[in-house]
């Protein structure tokens, strides 16, 4: 599978992808890693668990618009892959989640472009998340580019269950037997189950913590 490449003009092109997806990705990690320290300075605590982030690779890429029927051009590309540019925030507490979407949605230069909201309503699959697609624009010598970038908020837990579900789908090439599928879904429940007693069991010990100052 390879990207259709014709030109030599096209090779430049998929770098300049490349680049600027890359720098997008620095400028929201860097916007989260200040916001992180903002909120431990104000709160005297991270929301933050950590970051991850990623470059889809080309094979990917094709593979996708493949399978949406586009050809593998870098206009269809950057039109239609929404995930090129793709940054994953752990943090501990569902109600961090919400608090870090906010923040990066009230700040004034990145554009949301959807949500999804799979902590409201999770897949079939048993899959929690928050995903927020957002523009971000990228200051070059001679323009700015907006790019996109997917933002995937989760809990310690959720990421927990991702990586193995992920695995798992992977491993049965999208057909696990049914009682794996079912013990995932319990797994998932049980997850959800674990953020809630987590969450109040934090804001009890908190609220201890505020008597006692
Ligand atoms: P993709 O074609 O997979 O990108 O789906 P989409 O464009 O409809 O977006 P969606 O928001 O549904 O999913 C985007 C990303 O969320 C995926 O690439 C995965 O990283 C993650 N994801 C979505 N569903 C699942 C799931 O059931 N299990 C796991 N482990 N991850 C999921
Ligand atoms: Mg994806």
């Amino acid at each position: 599978m390879e990207l259709k490449v014709e030109r030599d003009s096209d090779i430049e092109s998929w770098m300049e992808v490349t680049l600027v997806y890359n720098s997008a990705l620095k400028q929201i990690s860097t916007k989260l890693e200040i916001l992180n320290d903002e909120f431990q300075h104000v709160h005297r605590y991270n929301p933050i668990e950590h970051i991850k982030s990623r470059i889809k690779t080309s094979e990917s890429i094709v593979k996708k618009l493949r399978r949406h029927g586009y050809e593998s051009t870098i206009q269809n590309m950057v039109q239609y892959v929404n995930d090129i540019a793709g940054i994953r925030v752990i943090c501990s507490f569902t109600s961090d989640i919400y608090r870090i979407a906010d923040m990066i949605r009230n700040q004034s230069d990145i554009r949301v472009i959807s949500i999804k909201d799979y902590i409201v309503n999770p897949k079939p699959s048993g899959y929690k998340s928050y995903h927020m697609l957002v523009t971000v624009p990228v200051y070059l010598s001679d323009r700015i580019i907006d790019a996109k970038v997917e933002i995937q908020i989760r809990t310690v837990a959720m990421d927990f269950w991702a990586s193995l579900e992920h695995k798992i789908h992977y491993k049965f090439e999208g057909n696990a037997p049914a009682h794996i599928k079912n013990e995932l879904i319990d797994c998932a429940r049980m997850v959800a189950e674990l953020d809630a007693k987590m969450l109040s069991l934090n804001e009890e010990v908190r609220n201890i913590g505020r008597k006692n100052d």
